[in-house]
């Protein structure tokens, strides 16, 4: 029987719920001293003073390390979109952004650490700031184009004036923070001259490559491990605070020392996903065929470091119009530097698009599947290029008669059930798959066993569970002989927890490391170890369209005397080629819609026009989908086959989350008649008066 395919529960599951799996802020270590991060409380400025002397009396407290004392970090490091300022921490006196960590306070206990922290006058030269982002910002500039040039097919204009009706909307997406459950923590130490740290992070080999730019250590010099990470959706995904502070106290005290941020600390100094704002204007004929997209997307960055939102990236493959054109702006404010999360770009990119679809199905009085059907492309409708495989008509299909679609009328504020109105939406979603270059190497131990060791870090997802099914059947052995090592920088290059790209790449490493190890199987001797590295045969693949796909449907009921939404239903079938572990890869897309559904109803960072401050930094304020939130959710599985991938992977890690939050809106105005197109869906928003 195959491994692959089969419903497994966690490897590691009963270690995390009998509280035997250690997080990075869990290890004992000897000796240990505590750092408690000060973070500024201006949005920007300069620091005019930080009084240690005032602390350095208190009960434990070794020291404060501050822009004064701290180690020099090269500037030139970064991770993905080259050097990151953002991780140049207590370098000068110039504060950024609210929330910039000023200075660590380092003691024998986190509770000594934490009050000297809290007495520790610090005072600032306050300079205007400028959080305030918009579209028509003046800074506002070309995003890079790392994820390829903005699109320019056709002609726009023309289209759009001999289009029989043109939507022209404006849609909203507020900064939003990942708010993983575990916040991030670090426990580091030196070994000799090698540094190692157990961190809370997506990836330990990037993690510690950019440790070690940023520390000018030589690559061997720096260990990160990360056995078990309590979520991370993109705020883990690089290089944290508390790594950067920690290693310079445990150079500076030569001892070892855990940093771990509080829940505040996360949404000031972590990273977030930056508000967007865009532009949407589509045309089309009579009978739905699309003439016409034109979608401008602006969002947010920090001049600290260069991030790209990707809000086009569904434009660009939904639709078969006539025109496309796409233009991605960034706008620097005074904020924390925004980084991916959750679906980055698709996300707030396909509330814009999908919303607008479906008000050109309103418009022109078609179902709005009818409307997709009617515009599914051949090929790439930018790139000309082949699609690996697409499987959306499935999707909708599939997903409509198990929700009950074809009963549906399209007409708004038609269904009443006492004071509330009640609808149905639908919005469809891509994101781009693949795989990334990494590195595996497996062992044939002398007791039949293989050791399988992959630079992979599960941050909650099955990860573990996956890659040993993957192994497994790899290898041709049942996976009770798969010991499997992942989550340590030592392991060697690999890709990161990210861009749902974490299962196929480890995948494909680990599947050629297997093949290579089958070759020497008759080999008498052992330990028998293999390496291989997927750079050659990814770098070989043809360029072509790859994505998972999927439909997402929902039902609502809103109260307009209240303005409140409640989500009854939500149902989304998949397309992500073949499912690995059938549990795991349902409980993410689960969770994914279930982020969507946060993403529509409830997240928010508000930030203070007056202060520039973040006022909303914990899990009351900033509210987050919970039990009484999640009504009845599905995911269904179309088959799917991804022909590039030695096992037929495409990923589940973010699609989920993708184009939730529109059909949430369309079945809001479904249900009301009237369109919302800034989220989340606030009771004031929604609220009719009079
Ligand atoms: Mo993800 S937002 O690529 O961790």
């Amino acid at each position: 029987m195959s491994e692959v395919g089969t419903a497994r529960p966690r490897i590691e599951g009963r270690a995390k719920v009998t509280g035997r799996a250690r997080y990075a802020a869990d290890e004992p270590v000897e000796d240990l001293l505590h750092g408690w991060v000060v973070v500024s409380t201006v949005s920007r400025g300069r620091i005019r003073s930080i009084d240690t002397a005032a602390v350095l009396g208190m009960p434990g407290v070794l020291g404060v390390i501050d822009h004064r004392s701290a180690p020099r970090l090269n500037p030139e490091a970064g991770m993905f979109f080259g050097p990151d300022a953002g991780l140049l921490l207590l370098q000068d006196d110039v504060v950024p952004h609210a929330g910039r960590p000023v200075a660590l306070v380092v003691a024998e206990t986190l509770e000594q650490a934490r009050a000297a922290a809290g007495a520790l006058p610090v005072t600032y030269v306050e300079e205007p700031h400028d959080t305030a982002f918009s579209a028509e910002h003046p800074a506002a500039r070309p995003a890079l184009t790392i994820y390829g040039p903005d699109a320019d097919v056709g002609d726009v204009d023309a289209e759009l004036a001999a289009s029989a009706v043109v939507v022209g909307a404006r849609y909203r997406t507020p900064e939003q923070h990942c708010c993983a459950m575990e916040p991030h923590a670090v426990t580091a130490w030196w070994e000799g001259d090698r540094l190692q740290a157990i961190d809370a992070n997506q990836g330990p080999f990037f993690a510690a490559g950019t440790l070690a730019a940023l520390f000018s250590l030589r690559p061997d010099q720096v260990r990160v491990r990360s056995e078990h990470v309590g979520g991370g959706f993109g705020g883990k995904g690089g290089v944290g605070p508390q790594l950067i502070l920690a290693v310079m106290a445990a150079t500076r005290f030569g001892r070892p020392v855990r940093v771990a941020l509080t829940r505040e600390q996360v949404f000031l100094a972590t990273s977030m996903r930056p508000a967007t704002d865009q532009r949407v204007r589509i045309g089309a004929d009579p009978d739905g065929r699309l003439r016409a997209i034109h979608h401008e997307p602006a969002y947010s960055v920090s001049p600290l470091a260069e991030y790209v939102e990707n809000c086009a990236e569904l434009t660009k493959t939904l639709y078969a119009a006539t025109a496309i054109r796409t233009r991605l702006t960034a706008v620097p404010v005074d904020t924390l530097p925004p980084f991916s999360m959750r679906g980055p770009g698709a996300t707030p990119g396909s509330f814009a698009l999908e919303s607008a679809v479906d008000e050109v199905a309103a418009r022109l009085g078609l179902d709005p599947i009818e409307l997709r059907l009617r515009n599914e492309p051949v090929v790439g409708p930018v790139s000309g290029l082949p699609f690996s495989g697409r499987n959306l008509v499935a999707c909708l299909r599939d997903g409509a008669r198990r929700f009950g679609w074809a009963d549906r009328d399209h007409r708004p504020r038609t269904r009443r059930e006492g004071p509330l109105l009640v609808g149905t939406g639908v919005a469809v979603a891509s994101f781009s798959s693949g795989a990334i270059p990494s590195s595996a190497a497996i062992t044939a131990e002398a007791d039949g066993t293989f050791t399988v060791a992959i630079g992979a870090t599960d941050i909650g997802t099955g990860a573990r569970t996956a890659l040993t099914a993957v192994a497994a059947d790899a290898l041709r052995v049942p996976a009770e002989r798969i010991r499997l090592r992942i989550a340590d920088s030592d392991l060697g290059f690999a890709w990161v927890a990210g861009g749902s790209r974490g299962t196929t790449s480890w995948s494909w490493a680990i599947t050629e490391a297997a093949a290579a190890m089958r070759e020497r199987l008759s080999d008498p001797e052992r330990p028998l170890t293999v390496t291989a590295d997927t750079a050659q045969a990814i770098g070989a693949l043809e360029p072509k369209e790859r994505h998972a796909f999927s439909a997402v449907f929902a039902e609502v009921a809103v109260d307009l005397a209240t303005g409140e939404v409640r989500v009854r239903r939500l149902l989304g079938t998949f397309a992500v080629g073949r499912v690995v572990n059938p549990l795991t890869a349902r409980s993410q897309l689960v969770g994914g819609m279930i982020m969507g559904l946060s993403m529509a109803l409830h997240e928010e960072g508000v930030r203070d026009p007056v202060s520039g401050r973040h006022l909303n930094t914990d899990l009351a304020g900033y509210h987050i989908a919970s039990h009484a939130d999640v009504p009845e959710v599905e995911a269904h599985f179309v088959a799917d086959h991804e022909p590039d991938d030695p096992s037929g992977l495409k990923g589940v890690g973010e699609i989920g989350t993708v184009s939730t939050a529109a059909a949430i809106a369309n079945a809001v105005w479904h249900a009301t008649g009237t369109r919302q197109r800034t989220l989340p869906l606030r009771l004031d928003r929604v609220l009719e008066v009079g």
